[in-house]
Formats: structure tokens, C-alpha cells, sequence
């Protein structure tokens, strides 16, 4: 493990040292990810990769394989792993059938539009963030329960077993987390009631300390047990609904008890001819918006300009604050607004948005509107963002099947709320939703009336589980955490691959850059574009802010994904901004 970091660590200074001196980050990363025969599993953490290959091993599939993924990360990964969250799914069967499941969390019954509002209808502030009302109802336990109920091979108890081990046993706290750990624990200490939680006798954690979740494996064991009644009925239930009591949570027994994932049609387009995407769509905003920023980047010849050249670089640029601009006016909850998504992906639409793009001259965010659709009924509006913190694994079992499943708990650590005498942390997702049309959520970004809060609704999401098909095959799985900037991390990786050649581990160490419509600015890690390249950009017109470095917590996404080789082997990718881990055999 530590051999892994020292590698980690000396591969990503020397990247950053050497790109700083002007090579091209491309000239840099000439790496390959884990090669596999047959199957492989990449996530954010070393222990829940070994949940998930071990599974495969036991002759489990891929779903199989993602619960224990999934149930896993809720231990040894708290900030994002959950089950007191919620996220997306998006399944290829072997033989090429597809499938996506929604298990987003929900507003509660008695949430409302004004929920967040005052007295003189201001937002009151971070009462959407922090604490018990920020909390949606979770949907990752009736996720995993629905996709296994479906799909799964192995009996439901054998995939909770190593998330139990690992809660009761306790597993070592890596630095990275640690330092996470003691970073929140004043904002653990404030909201959460009992003050039982990520306790040692110094509440001072450092990498190597042992960290057992006794509370954490007897709720696994509910739910290993009893199902998805071992999370919204009995005990787990009932110590939800008495924490909720403690302070201003509104989530009832009635709520949990109706909380349903939904399958749904997912989102399908191609990239030129040969590629096929498969995303999540709404209340992910992640699919379509990925679609049209890919569909708008074809019409350019941005192979022939080169990987993260200027003009590359701005033709990207473009066609994302474009997306970004439709996705704050048409984008919500299927099940509550009317979306236009055939509109919104029709190709004379695209080839109309795409005209807007000047070649050789930023636009100005401010003179960017949102299309008109065909079947839209919003015009106006700006974009309602997401938190950093969320957490992706990319799966492909031996038979082919392939599984991609981006969840979270919306900021690190959710709400900062622990359920007492369950041992997990709520979500607080409910800031996802616009608190008020016109007023900026806790990132600096404003949503409206698609993302409107209702009881039962789901909040507008970013997240972009994906898989592409080439020439019909299984060809990548990737997804990332990274709020806004996820779509388009997931973005510059499919064209990183298909367009620059690069294999996946190139791909998903190369810098990121992000435009999201407002603020307008191209948010950079600092190893991307050298000094020419970003003269260039700003002589177009574009504001270039550098988000921090990709060796410190201010990169852009951690993407986890897994390519299909000419060989036919796999090469799993995990990210170098993390402790992500691939595993295959
Ligand atoms: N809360 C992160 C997202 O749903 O995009």
C-alpha cells in the first residue's frame, strides 16, 4: 500500500515538475493501467476494488460485484461512500442489452419550494448544507437491492460479508482520509447529536490508525439480512426517523418506506460513426449534457489540431459552456418537469448550437442563452452546480458484462450527520435542488424552476455514469466525482482516447480544464496548457483560472474506467489524484 503511494506520489511530481517545463501533458503520461484478461474493478479505495475482484472471483457478475463495491465504500470510504446516499447505474449485459437505474435520492414528503427561505423569503444560508434538512431520502441500499434483484448471481448475503468484515474488524485510515477526517470533525462535533462518530482517544486521526464501525456492521447486518427492509423499516428506520427528531430533519417512516429506485432509458448517442455513448439521464444532468458537448466537438477536426492545443482546447471550451447553458434551463426530474430530451439532442439542433461557436473567439457567457428546444418549456436560467466530493467504480466481469455506477453523499461527509446508533452519515443532497430561482447555492451557482424543490421530487444531479461501445463492442466504462465539472472530466476522457490515442491511464492522468457557462471561466489544473497554449487562449477571449494542482485536493474529477484493448484485454484505470485502486485477473 505504501509502496503504491511512494510510486503514486514520485510518478505525479515528476509529471507535474516535467509538464511545468513545457512538454505537453500528453509527451508526459505515457502510462499503462492494469492489464486484465478477463475481469476488472477500479474504485476510490484499495480494500473496496479487493471487495469487488474478490466477487468476481467467487464466480459473481459484475452487479455482484458493484454491491460489494458499493457497501464497501460506505465503510472505508465515508466521505463518499454511502449508504445514506444515493446515485446512478448504468448496466451493459454481454450481449449489448442496456440498462440504467435511478436510485437518487428524493425530497421528503414535507419539503417544499420554500423550504430554505426566510421569513422575507431570502435563502437562509447552508441550511440546505449543513445538518439534518439538507438530508434527501437515500436510495443507495433500494439501488443495490433492485440491481441485484435483477441481475445478481450470487446470494445478497455473500456480497454484504466483506463490508461487514471490514466495519466490525476495522481497516487502516490512510493519510488522505485521515486529514479529511480531522478537517470535519468540528462541522462532525456541531451536527451530528450524540457525538458517537469517527471517535479515537485523541480525535486526532493519522494514516495507519485502526478504524472500526461497530454501529456501521450492525446496520450491514440488517441489511444482509432483511434486504431493503433492513434500511427503511425496522431499527435502521426507526433510529433514521429519531435522529431526524433530534433536530430539524424531516424525513418520516413514510418516506423511507416509499423510496423506490426507478429503471430507466438511458441515454444513447453516437460519437462519428463507430462509437455509441451510454449515459444516465435526467434527473441526471450528466448524459445528455455529455452527448451534446460530444456531438458539438465531431463537427471540428480537433484530432488534426492535437490534444489540448488552443484550438482544440477552445472548440471545447465552447461546446461545454453551450451544454452547461441548456442543462441550467431544461434539466430536472423527468418524473415532475418536462424535459426535452429528444429536442435537446436532435441533430439540427446541435448543428444550430454549434454555429455558435466562433473558431477563433471566446464568447461571453453573458451573451450564451439557453436553446429552444423542440418540447421545451424553459428559456432562461443559469446553472444550479454540485459539491466535489462523489465517488465512481467501473466494473467488467468475465463475461463481458459491464457496470458503471458514480454515488455520493453530495459534499465530503454528506450533511455531517451520523445517524446515532446506526453509524452511517446523511446525505445533503436537498442542496442539489434550486432553493430559489436567481439565488447561488453554496457553490456559486444559480438554478430554477426545472430544479424547483417538490415533496418526492429528485434533485438535479451531475453525475455521468458511462459507458461507449465501438463498432457494437463493449470499448470504455468511466465515470468521476467532481460536482459540475464531472461531465466534462468524462468529456476530455472519450476524446482523449478516441481522438488523441491515448490509452486509458494516459487519458485519466492527463490535466483537466472545465467551463461550466457561468462563472466564465475555464477553471485549469495548473499542469494543463503551457505558458503558449494559455497566451493563446486568453488572446481568444477566455479567463483562465487555475484550480490547484492535480497532486493537491483541488484537482478537477478522479475518473475510474476501464478500456477495452485491440487484444481484447482489459486496462483498468484508476486515477492518480487519489487512492483509487484497479484490480484485475
Ligand atoms: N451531488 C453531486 C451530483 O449529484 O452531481
Amino acid at each position: 500500500m505504501r509502496a503504491f503511494f511512494c510510486i503514486t506520489i514520485l510518478f505525479v511530481f515528476t509529471f507535474s515538475c516535467q509538464t511545468k517545463t513545457g512538454k505537453s501533458a500528453s509527451e508526459m503520461a505515457k502510462f499503462t493501467g492494469t492489464i486484465a484478461d478477463s475481469a476488472a474493478v477500479v474504485s476510490a479505495h484499495p480494500f473496496a476494488s479487493k471487495a469487488g475482484i474478490e466477487i468476481l472471483k467467487k464466480g459473481g457478475n459484475a452487479v455482484d460485484a458493484a454491491v460489494a463495491v458499493h457497501f464497501a465504500l460506505a465503510v472505508v470510504y465515508p466521505r463518499a461512500g454511502n449508504i445514506g446516499g444515493g446515485g446512478f447505474m448504468i448496466l451493459r449485459e454481454a450481449d449489448g442489452k442496456l440498462n440504467s437505474l435511478d436510485f437518487r435520492e428524493k425530497c421528503p414528503a414535507a419539503g417544499h419550494r420554500d423550504l430554505y427561505l426566510d421569513a422575507d423569503g431570502n435563502v437562509v444560508p447552508r441550511l440546505s448544507i449543513d445538518g439534518h434538512l439538507g438530508a434527501g431520502v437515500p436510495g443507495s441500499v433500494d439501488g443495490m437491492y433492485t440491481a441485484h434483484k435483477k441481475y445478481g448471481k450470487l446470494d445478497w448475503k455473500v456480497l454484504l460479508q466483506p463490508a461487514i468484515d471490514l466495519a466490525e474488524d476495522g481497516h487502516m485510515v490512510s493519510e488522505i482520509e485521515a486529514e479529511y477526517m480531522n478537517d470535519n470533525r468540528e462541522k462532525f462535533d456541531k451536527f451530528s447529536t450524540t457525538g458517537k462518530y469517527f471517535t479515537n482517544p485523541s480525535n486526532r486521526w493519522k494514516g495507519g490508525d485502526k478504524l472500526k464501525q461497530i454501529d456501521l456492521a450492525a446496520t450491514l447486518k440488517r441489511i444482509q439480512t432483511n434486504g431493503r427492509s433492513g434500511f427503511y423499516e425496522g431499527q435502521t428506520a426507526d433510529l433514521i426517523v429519531d435522529e431526524m427528531k433530534r433536530s430539524n430533519g424531516i424525513i418520516t417512516h413514510t418516506d423511507l418506506l416509499a423510496y423506490r429506485s426507478v429503471w430507466r432509458e438511458p441515454i444513447i448517442g453516437n460519437y462519428k460513426n463507430d462509437y455509441r455513448i451510454i449515459s444516465m439521464g435526467p434527473p441526471s444532468s450528466g448524459g445528455i449534457a455529455l452527448l451534446q458537448m460530444c456531438e458539438m466537438a465531431e463537427r471540428f477536426p480537433v484530432k488534426e489540431w492535437g490534444f489540448q492545443s488552443a484550438k482544440t482546447a477552445h472548440i471545447m471550451i465552447e461546446a461545454e459552456r453551450l451544454a452547461y447553458a441548456d442543462r441550467a434551463s431544461h434539466l430536472g426530474d423527468p418524473d415532475f418537469f418536462p424535459v426535452p430530451l429528444e429536442g435537446l439532442l436532435e441533430e439540427q439542433y446541435l448543428s444550430q448550437r454549434a454555429k455558435l461557436i466562433n473558431q477563433s473567439e471566446a464568447t461571453r457567457s453573458k451573451n450564451v442563452k439557453a436553446g429552444s428546444p423542440k418540447g421545451a418549456t424553459a428559456v432562461e436560467g443559469k446553472m444550479p452546480a454540485e459539491s466535489n466530493e462523489t465517488t465512481h467504480y467501473s466494473i467488467v466481469d468475465k463475461w463481458g458484462n459491464a457496470v458503471s455506477i458514480t454515488t455520493t453523499l453530495n459534499s465530503n461527509y454528506g450533511s455531517k450527520v451520523f445517524v446515532a446508533g446506526a453509524g452511517f452519515l446523511l446525505n445533503n443532497e436537498m442542496d442539489d435542488f434550486s432553493a430559489k430561482p436567481g439565488v447561488y447555492n453554496q457553490f456559486g451557482l444559480l438554478g430554477n424552476e426545472a430544479n424547483a424543490i417538490a415533496p418526492e421530487k429528485r434533485m438535479l444531479s451531475s453525475m455521468t455514469p458511462t459507458i461507449v461501445e465501438k463498432e457494437g463492442e463493449l470499448f470504455m466504462v468511466l465515470g468521476t466525482p467532481g460536482g459540475a465539472t464531472i461531465i466534462t472530466s468524462v468529456f476530455q476522457n472519450i476524446l482523449n482516447v478516441i481522438e488523441f490515442e491515448m490509452s486509458m491511464q494516459e487519458s485519466v492522468n492527463a490535466p483537466r480544464f472545465h467551463h461550466q457557462w457561468f462563472p466564465d471561466t475555464v477553471y485549469v489544473e495548473e499542469e494543463a496548457f503551457n505558458v503558449e497554449i494559455k497566451s493563446d487562449l486568453e488572446k481568444m477571449g477566455h479567463r483562465i483560472k487555475s484550480r490547484g494542482s492535480l497532486i493537491d485536493k483541488n484537482y478537477i474529477g478522479k475518473v475510474d474506467a476501464i478500456l477495452v484493448r485491440k487484444d481484447a484485454k482489459l486496462e483498468a484505470a484508476a486515477d492518480i489524484r487519489g487512492e483509487d485502486t484497479a484490480l484485475g485477473y
